[in-house]
């Protein structure tokens, strides 16, 4: 096991009737700015449910922050606040708004052009206004960790950045508030958290086993409730579980100690800010063609991967590896998330401009062994055309 730092000081509030204890997480005097989205919220109840949970508090409202938050609409924000001397802020949605939320928290005070937060993945930030979040959409991890992702329309950047202080202070997560999910967000969600956990735990081994076996159960969960959560989005059991499973498939713990790959995400980012597909789309389409590519240097953490989370234990090794890519691939399209570029009808004509844009990102020496080159990233897509 590699040495590690773990920092995860997010106080949760788990289950139903959470968003009432907000009054016990934000102080009392605080000036609170409510970020919120599209409107979803206010169709299933969860608006009401926090301005009834803050009454009495000084709260105002900043709304439109769109999936894959837009750098233009984030600094709007920037302004009310000081404008209007806010000191806490209140992420009510889905990763997209705590996201937007964490670049406002760290934006206002900085001294400069916000968008440097961006490029220089957030390393000059000194201050931030602290978070709560209220979270409506299980996926990213974005309520425990400090990593943000924003995109700047004009320039079809998508980026990310992460710094300690945007860690939120608190989260509320009721699984109830994500009954009214369509079922394209549930399945972004579940293969969202799936490929988190694979990004740390299909690299190579070293010896970790409470973080592969942590791993193998998140994944084996959303295995699991993941088709449950589609079939009846009531069901508050199996809505707990795949909520769970995705906060801490990207809170730390499994990531401590093991070597990362976070290539699928970077090749998907680009994929995301030149046609718009959704996050765990991209995802889903890169991830099978770079284990592909990779499964030499991947060979036995997807044996691993074949045995204890799809139970394939006869035929080659070559086989069980295939297989396992396979069964993984299969598992995303049951969801309704479709894997190549082709079930989008985007073709091949996009792939130099995508490759361009990880080189001008910096994202030229990805995987867990700085081997995947802007060449291999082009093989990579070629072979998810
Ligand atoms: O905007 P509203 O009206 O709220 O609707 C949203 C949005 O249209 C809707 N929604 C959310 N909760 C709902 C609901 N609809 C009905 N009922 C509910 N309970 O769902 C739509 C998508 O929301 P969004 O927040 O965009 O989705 P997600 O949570 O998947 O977030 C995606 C963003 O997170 C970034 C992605 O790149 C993308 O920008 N990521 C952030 C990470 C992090 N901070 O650690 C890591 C991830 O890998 C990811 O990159
Ligand atoms: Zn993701």
């Amino acid at each position: 096991m590699n040495n590690f730092t773990l920092f995860t000081p997010t106080k949760i509030r788990f289950g139903k009737g959470q968003i009432a204890k907000l009054s016990s997480e934000i102080p009392k005097d605080a000036k609170v700015l409510m970020l919120y989205g599209g409107g979803s919220i206010k169709r299933n109840g969860v608006y009401e449910q926090v301005l009834a949970a803050l009454d009495g508090y000084d709260v105002h409202e900043f709304s439109g922050i769109e999936p894959n938050p837009a750098y233009e609409t984030l600094v709007k924000a920037i302004a009310y606040i000081r404008e209007h001397d806010i000191s806490y802020l209140l992420a009510v949605g889905g990763g997209s708004v705590i996201d937007g939320t964490k670049f406002i928290a760290a934006a206002v005070d900085y001294p400069g052009d916000p968008w440097d937060i961006i490029t220089t993945g957030g390393r000059n930030i000194r201050s931030a206004l602290p978070i709560a979040c209220v979270l409506t959409l299980p996926a990213t991890g974005s309520e425990t960790n400090c990593f943000s992702v924003v995109s700047r329309r004009e320039t079809g950047d998508k980026q990310s950045f992460g710094h300690p202080l945007v860690h939120p202070k608190c989260a509320i997560l009721d699984p109830q508030t994500t009954y009214t999910l369509p079922p394209r967000q549930t399945a972004n969600g579940v293969v969202d958290a799936f490929i988190h956990t694979l990004e740390q735990y299909l690299t190579y081994p070293v010896n970790a086993k409470i973080q592969d076996r942590f791993a193998e159960g998140i994944l084996l969960t959303l295995i699991e409730e993941g088709p449950k959560v589609l079939a009846n989005p009531e069901d508050y059991d199996s809505r707990a579980n795949v909520m769970w499973a995705a906060t801490q498939a990207l809170s730390g713990l499994i990531g401590a100690g093991v070597p990362q790959d976070w290539a699928t995400h970077a090749l998907g980012h680009e994929i995301t800010a030149l046609y718009g597909l959704d996050h765990a789309q991209t995802l889903a389409i890169v991830l099978p063609a770079l284990l592909r590519e990779k499964r030499k240097t991947k060979r036995e953490k997807l044996l691993q991967y074949a045995e204890r989370v799809w139970h394939l234990t006869d035929g080659s090794e070559e086989s069980r590896i295939e297989c396992a890519i396979e069964a993984t691939r299969v598992f995303f399209e049951e969801l309704g998330i479709k894997t190549r570029f082709s079930d989008y009808q985007i073709d091949d004509s996009g792939i130099p401009k995508l490759v361009a844009k990880l080189t001008e990102h910096g994202q030229t020496a990805l995987g867990e062994h700085q081997d995947i080159t802007p060449e291999v990233s082009e093989r990579i897509y070629r072979a998810a055309v």
